[in-house]
């Protein structure tokens, strides 16, 4: 067993709670029994498991739970059709399971060292992360609005839940944003608003201040959300994000600097070595502004394959020429010639089968 092999620990499930029509939570503990350990509001969640067929399978889900709960963490999971990994979490772990998972990981946190008013925008199951924010945050007097679109009250997850903490602090404001309400909903009148998540809602629900955004959710809703929280103002940098699946930058600059048809040769920047994407034509400086290379190639339209992001599930390995930094270290380490771009940076000019 190497070091690596280690580091995963099999977790018990101690409960599992239907949140709606499509998620389920499940509240895991170590199997030995010791406390789980700490994690930051926002992060998720590796798991490795057996898929029906035996083929080794890693998934990542993000801690909804609260990060004050010392003695369990929960993930809530969207059944996805036909989907492995929450195909299994749904209707293979039932109390009792056990299932391997790594310790908690993950760049997308809430930034408790600030007092500035938060936004949590959340779009359906991108509500996971957010909802540990939720918990650290009810604990203080910071202000902070979560606002929840999801399509209607039957797979909408977590309404009992976040009311009560709502309820229970006086910082904290929760809003429901229905797309398509059931006539069930009308007759509840349990939400706020119905449709999209508007310029107007926003302003309606947040006066002019000086906010930081965290955002999660299915791709075109953050791309909207996005958009809009900077038509209101909100700096780019004030809004952090994270995708469950396929993503690319949303950032402007990234937007607009992704060619239309491939570019080669573009100069690099005084500090920024270059980057190629051989099989794609495309040469870009590497300056800082992305996490890893993975984000890199997407911020400019190319969409290398990935499962966890985290340097696990081996999804987005591609050959190299040059080197690169991890700054998540990966679960093996792949040989020379290689490298995992979810989770690495360049260390001087890189030339990618990509
Ligand atoms: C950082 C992070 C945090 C996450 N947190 C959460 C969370 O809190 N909750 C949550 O629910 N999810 C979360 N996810 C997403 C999760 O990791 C999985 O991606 C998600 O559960 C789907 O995986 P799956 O194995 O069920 O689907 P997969 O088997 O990977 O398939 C995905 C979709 O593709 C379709 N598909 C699969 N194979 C084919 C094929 N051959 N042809 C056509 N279609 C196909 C499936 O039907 C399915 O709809 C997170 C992801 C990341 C990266
Ligand atoms: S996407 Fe899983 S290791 Fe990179």
């Amino acid at each position: 067993m190497t070091a690596k092999e280690a580091d995963w620990r099999p977790y018990r499930v101690i409960d599992r709670k239907v949140e709606s029509e499509t998620i389920v939570s499940l509240d895991l503990a170590p199997a030995d029994g010791s406390p789980p350990p700490p994690f930051r509001p926002g992060q998720y969640l590796t798991f490795r498991f057996a898929d029906r067929a035996g083929a080794p399978t890693q998934r990542t889900y993000s801690i909804s739970s609260d990060p004050a709960d010392g003695t369990r963490r929960r993930i809530s999971v969207k059944r996805e059709p036909g989907g492995v990994g929450s195909g299994h979490m749904h209707d293979r772990m039932p109390p009792g399971a056990t299932i391997e998972t790594l310790a908690p990981k993950g760049a997308f946190t809430l930034d408790e060292t600030s007092n500035r008013p938060v936004i949590l925008l959340a779009g359906g199951i991108g509500v996971t992360p957010l909802l540990a924010m939720a918990h650290a945050l009810a604990r203080t007097a910071r202000r902070a609005t979560l606002i929840h679109a999801c399509q209607n009250g039957a797979v909408q997850p977590f309404a009992r839940e976040l009311g009560a903490l709502a309820r229970e602090c006086a910082s904290l404001r929760y809003a429901v944003c229905l797309a398509e309400p059931t006539a069930a909903d009308l007759a509840a009148r349990a939400f706020d608003f119905q449709g999209f998540v508007t310029r107007e809602i926003l302003q309606a629900l947040l006066p002019i201040d000086d906010y930081e955004v965290y955002l999660c959710g299915p791709t075109p809703f953050m791309r909207a959300m996005f958009t809009l929280l900077t038509l209101l103002g909100v700096a780019e940098p004030r809004i952090a994000y994270e995708f469950f699946g396929a993503g690319q930058s949303l950032r402007a600059a990234d937007v607009s600097a992704a060619p239309a048809t491939p570019r080669t040769g573009a100069a690099p920047q005084a500090d920024g070595d270059m980057v190629v994407f051989a099989r794609s034509g495309l040469s870009v400086p590497w300056d800082g502004r992305h996490r890893s290379l993975l984000e890199l190639a997407e911020a400019h339209g190319l969409t290398p394959a990935f499962s966890c992001r985290a340097g696990v599930c081996s999804t987005c390995l591609c050959e190299i020429e040059g080197r690169v930094r991890y700054f998540e270290e990966p679960l093996d380490i792949p040989p020379a010639g290689q490298a995992l771009i979810c989770c690495s940076t360049p260390d001087g000019p890189v030339t990618l089968q990509i």
